[in-house]
């Protein structure tokens, strides 16, 4: 379980920097900060300039989201499926549900309080970056049959991977 950062300081920042070069360089369009080994509620999206697996959602521009400590104030009934992935489930992908809208409260990038309304794709980033930071992951959403099978799977490739070596 991750710790809620107690103060937002140029550490922070310089960290929240690097967290998003990483997601960068992954390719992926989040990122939490338990996925690079820091156990801290933070957290960075970037649906602008993330993946070629969603192309409609940028033009290929850069707007990155920081969230500190971020806490679900609003979630709506309504659910919506999405073909999900994860840095940390190379090239496995699933469909999860959850809610379509979703209203966050959190510190950004200067520690000032705000509240994001999220929809579509983000809403269902910010879910599930918000998952990582209490150890759930995406194929917890999903049936033990499915989950057991992209694990194996994951497993399989880096046992391949560590083959090379
Ligand atoms: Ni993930």
């Amino acid at each position: 379980m991750s710790k809620a950062v107690e103060k937002v300081d140029d550490a922070t920042r310089d960290f929240l920097d690097n967290m998003v070069e990483t997601m960068h360089a992954m390719n992926g369009i989040g990122l939490a900060a338990i996925q690079v080994g820091v156990p801290k509620r933070i957290l960075v999206m970037d649906l602008g300039k993330g993946s070629s697996r969603y192309p409609d959602e940028g033009q290929g521009k850069s707007s990155p989201l920081y969230l500190i400590n971020p806490k679900i104030i609003d979630a709506s009934e309504e659910l919506s499926p999405y073909e999900e992935g994860c840095l940390s489930f190379p090239g496995q992908y699933a469909e999860v549900w959850r809610p379509a809208k979703v209203k966050v409260q959190y510190l950004d990038y200067l520690g000032k309080e705000q509240v994001l309304k999220a929809e579509g794709l983000l809403a269902t980033c910010v879910q599930h970056e918000m998952d990582h930071l209490d150890g759930i992951t995406f194929v917890d959403h999903l049936s033990a049959l499915k989950r057991d099978m992209i694990i194996r799977k994951v497993k399989k490739s880096q046992r391949l991977k560590d083959d090379d070596l």
